[in-house]
Formats: structure tokens, sequence, C-alpha cells
């Protein structure tokens, strides 16, 4: 048996939030132990899953501050679990993931599709197909360190998905997409890599972030740190 510890919340309790300790079997995975917590030790232990097999991206949880699928995941002794970052709690492990659905609506990352047929080469089909291999977990969202300064910027999770629409020949008004993701999106990235190290599809959110930094150039935009920094000194 080995010994993990799952950071708990409960808004009607006092104190709200607690760290208990759990021992569980060892060679299990995560989900699977808070699966034996929950039904033989505590029914009230609140979680999320769903395929059991690294598919639907809800068990996604954060495992010693790094974010982890719970159903792919095997913890260790002393492992402290707890629930995806910048996103409110609502239960245990459960957070209210809307905030991030948001996003995409607001990078305007969705396909408006061409009315005639385009042609898509081979290398454009491989990337769209990898990058819909995204199972809207949201790890990247919440391992992205923008958040705990700007709750507002578009995000990791928004921002691939629009370059796999930006990316799309048969995509009518990339644009427009480009457009949406000059304010608090696009420029506001430092390029950290965060998100990529955490994706379980092997996604490159910061990859895709480059490509679309130079779309944007290409359309016609700058970065707007090195415009003010461009400025720095001339004020003579
Ligand atoms: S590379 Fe950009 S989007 Fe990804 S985690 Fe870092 S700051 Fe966030
Ligand atoms: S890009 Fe990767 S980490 Fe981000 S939501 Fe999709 S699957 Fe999860
Ligand atoms: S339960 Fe579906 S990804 Fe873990």
């Amino acid at each position: 048996m080995i010994t993990i510890s799952i950071r708990r919340y409960h808004a009607e309790r006092e104190p709200s939030q607690i760290v208990q300790e759990w021992e569980v079997e060892e060679g299990a995975t995560l989900l699977e132990a808070l699966t034996a917590i929950k039904s033989a030790k505590d029914p009230t232990l609140t979680f999320r899953s769903g395929c059991r097999s690294s598919v639907c991206g809800s068990c996604a949880v954060r495992v010693n501050g790094k974010e982890v699928l719970a159903c792919a995941y095997k913890p260790k002794d002393g492992d402290l679990v707890e629930p995806l970052r910048f996103a409110p709690v609502l239960k245990d492990l459960v957070v209210d993931q809307r905030g991030a659905f948001a996003t995409l609506g607001r990078a305007k990352a969705w396909l408006e599709r061409l009315d005639e047929e385009a042609v898509v080469g081979p290398a454009e089909e491989k990337r769209t197909e990898r990058q819909s291999d995204c199972i809207l977990c949201h790890s990247c969202y919440s391992a992205c360190p923008v958040y705990e300064n700007d709750p507002l910027f578009l995000g990791p999770f928004a921002l691939t998905r629009d370059w796999r629409y930006v990316a799309d020949p048969r995509e009518a008004d990339p644009k427009g997409k480009i457009d949406a993701i000059q304010h608090k999106g696009v420029w506001d990235c430092t390029l950290c890599g965060e998100c990529t190290a955490v994706c379980p599809q092997g996604i490159d959110p910061k990859s895709d972030i480059l490509m679309l930094r130079t779309r944007s150039t290409q359309m016609g935009y700058s970065d707007p740190n090195m415009a003010a920094f461009g400025s720095f000194g001339l004020d003579f």
C-alpha cells in the first residue's frame, strides 16, 4: 500500500478546504484509487471520469503540481492530488470548465467552411488530424502561468485549436480568426512551453502559437511588446 493526499473542497464546510491522506493499492491507476476510496471509504469524494482510457479528457487533475489524466497515471507514495487550476472548484477534484470553453468562442476557434470543395494537401491533412486529437482535458489551460496574472488570456487551449482552423485550407475567414486573437492572445504567451509539456495527446500549443504569430505578422500585425520596447529611449 502507498499513501496519497487529496486536496478536498466543499463550499459549505468550515474549513472549506482540507488535505486528506488515504492508503491505496500500489500499481493501480489514480482513477482506480479514487474509485476504491469512494466505494469503500468515503462516498462523498467527488471527481470526474468517463472513458477510463485517456480518450474523453474528463479525469484531468494535478499531481504534485503537474497535470495528469487520472486514468493513465499510477500514483506514488506521498503524491498530492489537487484539482486543475484557474477554474472555480465545484467540489473536491471537480472544476467548472465553462471559462476555459468560453475562450474557444472568443478566439473564433471553429471552421468557417468554404462553399466550394477545397484542395487539402497531405501535409495539411496530417496537421489538422493531429490537432483534432485534442481531448478537451484542459490540462494545458491549468498549466499556463499567464493565468496567474491575467484571467482574460485566451490561452493554449483556444489558441492551438485556432491554429488548426487558420491552417486549414477549407477555412473561409482565416483573417477573422487572426483578428480575434490579437488582444489577450497570441502576443501575451511567454512561450514557456508548460502547455506542450503536459498535453497527454502530444499536441504542441507553443509551436502552434508561434505559427499564429508568424501568420499574424504576414497579415500586418506586430508584437505590441516589441513596439513598446522599440520606442524606448527615443523620447529626446
Ligand atoms: S507556452 Fe504560452 S500558452 Fe503555453 S503555457 Fe506557456 S505562456 Fe501559456
Ligand atoms: S491541447 Fe492537449 S492538454 Fe490542451 S486540452 Fe487538448 S488534449 Fe488537453
Ligand atoms: S476517464 Fe476519460 S480520459 Fe480519463
